[in-house]
């Protein structure tokens, strides 16, 4: 790979995999509309250390409305991670930007590859909310996707979308499945990073439910390593769907003791009832990333939490 896009740079993954190109040496283009989900300044904070490179160029723009053709010209790989997150606020009339963002936004992406003398390859940032409460555990990636959120619908629509413009079209796709991803740079709303800011600024959390649902987190360096394999691999069928998936299954409730164990501070918990989309549990067999990109998670819960809190920790400081 020599030129990168990446699309969604300013947020939690794009920006850890346009930092991984560049000190690999590729030219990383970067877009990111820079929406109002979570707080721009902290978008603005993930890319500072990336505008310095010389080989990096950001666009602040929104893919519905960007010259994608212009833009993907001599790109060889795309890494599509822009897109409307939150499961449980998907609900209601936000779901409109649930299309344009998720749906519509890829559905253009995908046209504009088609139009290139030589499409890049696409990887698809695609999600765990696709399974909705599994059919099976270990959930494998031909378990029938019964998504429980309209978040997990819009998810599920794209990742058809790529797998179709594959099919049809020829072009290289693979879309990797994300499950529940921590890690420095996590978004504000998501339960990790809300959790230990709790513990040090000693505020209450709110659990949803009682806290024994399950996640197979994964930490940010395993998803940023997964990105760069799926780029590079020539043997996956193209519009090939993986299970990206820690292998570190927990509770909440085991989740609020590691974090209250990381950071010597117990917790302020109020518990609340069960939010409307969150599963029970996830749990994802990564044994097809295995064979087809040789790729394994490697980061333990208790290492990557410590390495988020080190990181909320450091903030605090230079906020
Ligand atoms: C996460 C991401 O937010 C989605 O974008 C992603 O697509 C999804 O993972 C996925 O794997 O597909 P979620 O698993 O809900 O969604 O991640 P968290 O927000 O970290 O929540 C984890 C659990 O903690 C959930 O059961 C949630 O209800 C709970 N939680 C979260 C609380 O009890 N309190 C909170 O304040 C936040």
């Amino acid at each position: 790979m020599r030129s990168a896009l990446v699309t969604g740079c300013a947020g939690f993954v794009g920006s850890h995999i346009s930092e991984a190109l560049l000190k690999a040496g590729n030219r990383v283009i970067g877009i990111d509309a820079l929406t109002d989900y979570y707080s721009r300044e902290i978008k603005i904070n993930n890319i500072s250390e990336l505008k310095k490179s010389p080989r990096f160029v950001f666009h602040e723009a929104n893919l519905n409305n960007v010259d994608l053709d212009e833009m993907l010209t001599g790109v060889d790989v795309v890494f599509h991670q822009a897109g409307q997150p939150g499961v449980r606020s998907s609900w209601g009339t936000s779901f409109g930007e649930y299309i344009d963002n998720n749906i519509s936004c890829s559905q253009r992406l995908l046209e504009a590859a088609k139009r290139q003398a030589t499409p890049p390859k696409i990887v698809y940032a695609s999600s765990s909310s696709v399974y909705g409460e599994a059919t099976e555990y270990p959930t494998t990636e031909s378990a029938l996707p019964r998504p429980k959120s309209p978040y997990g619908v819009s998810k599920l629509s794209a990742e058809h979308l790529f797998s179709l413009y594959s099919s049809n079209f020829g072009l290289d796709t693979v879309s990797l499945r994300y499950f529940t991803v921590y890690g420095p740079r996590q978004r504000p709303d998501m339960a990790f990073t809300r959790f230990i800011s709790a513990a040090l600024d000693g505020a209450p959390i709110r659990i949803f439910g009682d806290g024994r649902q399950q996640r197979d987190f994964t930490y940010i360096s395993d998803i940023v390593s997964a990105n760069l394999l799926a780029a590079s691999s020539k043997d996956h069928e193209p519009g090939a769907i993986f299970n990206i998936s820690g292998g570190s299954v927990v509770t909440v409730n085991e989740v609020l003791e590691l974090v209250q164990s990381a950071t010597g501070n117990s917790l302020n918990i109020v518990r609340e009832g069960k939010v409307d989309g969150d599963v029970r549990r996830t749990h994802g067999d990564n044994r097809s990333a295995k064979q087809y990109l040789d790729w394994a998670p490697q980061t333990s819960l208790s290492d990557g939490i410590q390495a988020q809190v080190r990181w909320l920790e450091s903030t605090r400081i230079t906020n």
